[in-house]
């Protein structure tokens, strides 16, 4: 290995190091039976007999990969099917499945915003969206999170530009669970005319009446431009998608998108498995119903004891900590007490809000609420 490389990188992975930033891979055993507070399952659906059974007939039908790109033989029609369930599902006209949510945001918002156009975005709009939204060329403000009010004084402050105003935000913040106003969101839409992409993430399965997610909650059904959602959290597979009510945001995906022309497409089991989720999470408003009293509960369990969480009804509770060490310490801590939990740290998160990201799921019991408390106050005596 080139000798300069290897010392660039042992530099910055030192300087990792030494703020206890360094992320590392710890391989998970299929046996291990900690409670689960770090991933995304939040409805169990990756369990779910339905969609395991789906998933299973998918490989033997179709075998274990897609094997091309959908250009060439990729797609099939079990991907034709879940592109049309979703998008009538979220109120869309035009569904695109991609690979992962990650290549979904970078592929719309790398593709569609160009040079001359001006993108406003939540501070804490995730990883994926920044990516494409930096290789877009186009000129980026952030106003501050959730903050409707900084958003529109910039929408006034902008002059008539040539070009296009796009609005990017979540509906389910990932590192923090919180959510901005959809109906307030779907009117300054309708009053400026931006475009308005929303990523779906987290708030899939979760919310709303036929859990298509937080649109439907607040009744602001299918008011954004284009859905980005993902197949790899609440609905318990692979993968992802985007929705639109224009028919050209799904063609210039298609033709343009090197994230989607030039990969290997979604395995027909992960889609097969999506789609009979879809089904599964339409029938499973008294298991929301459950999930927000949980939330609730958590929240105010974690209240008593003494910790600061935001409150609302998401799957998603941070317990921010501040320095990446006392992070680590609280993790390690409610790891050796039986719980799977992941200390997030800066640049995931800003400086000096390292946090476990507690993460929901059905099933969870009030005995792992209270062993839980039991853990944080051990941890801080
Ligand atoms: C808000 C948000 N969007 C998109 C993604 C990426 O989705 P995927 O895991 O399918 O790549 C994530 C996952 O971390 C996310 O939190």
């Amino acid at each position: 290995m080139n000798a300069a490389l290897l010392q660039r990188l042992q530099r910055s992975l030192a300087q990792r190091e030494g703020s206890s930033l360094r992320r590392k891979l710890a391989a998970r055993a299929s046996d291990d039976l900690r409670v689960n507070l770090a991933d995304n399952d939040y409805l169990g659906l990756s369990r779910d007999p339905a969609v395991i059974a789906a998933g299973v007939a998918a490989l033997h039908e179709w075998g274990a990969s897609s094997s091309a790109s959908p250009l060439v033989t990729g797609y099939t029609v079990v991907h034709q099917q879940l592109e049309h369930a979703l998008a009538a599902w979220q109120g869309y006209e035009h569904g695109l499945v991609m690979n992962t949510g990650f290549a979904a945001n970078s592929a719309v918002l790398g593709g569609l915003p160009k040079k001359g156009d001006l993108i406003l975005a939540d501070r804490l709009v995730h990883a994926s969206m920044l990516e494409g939204i930096a290789a877009s060329g186009a000129r980026l403000r952030r106003f501050a999170h959730n903050d409707l009010d900084a958003l529109e004084l910039m929408l006034h402050e902008e002059p008539a530009l040539e070009g296009v105003i796009f609005v990017v935000t979540e509906s389910v913040y990932s590192m923090d669970g919180d959510s901005p106003d959809l109906k307030r969101l779907a009117s300054l839409r309708k009053r400026f005319g931006f475009c308005w992409v929303l990523d779906e993430a987290h708030a899939t399965g979760w919310y709303g009446a036929t859990g298509s997610g937080l649109q439907e909650e607040q009744g602001a059904f299918a008011a954004a431009d284009i859905v980005v959602g993902t197949l790899g959290k609440g609905l318990g597979s692979q993968g992802a998608y985007v929705l639109s009510h224009a028919p050209e945001v799904r063609d210039a995906l298609i033709n343009f998108a090197g994230e989607f022309v030039y990969s290997t497409y979604l395995a027909p089991s992960c889609a097969a498995a999506a789609l009979a989720a879809v089904e599964r999470v339409k029938g499973m408003s008294a298991e929301r119903g459950q999930l927000h009293a949980l939330s609730h509960a958590w929240r105010d369990g974690l209240v008593e004891v003494g910790f600061a969480v935001p409150s609302g009804d998401s799957p998603i509770i941070p317990l921010i900590l501040g320095d990446s060490d006392v992070t680590l310490k609280y993790a390690a801590a409610l790891r050796a007490a039986g719980f799977m939990v992941s200390a997030i740290r800066p640049p995931t998160v800003p400086e000096r809000t390292g946090r476990i990201r507690i993460s929901l799921r059905r099933g969870l019991t009030p005995t792992a609420l209270a062993n839980f408390l039991q853990a944080l106050k051990g941890v801080r005596e």
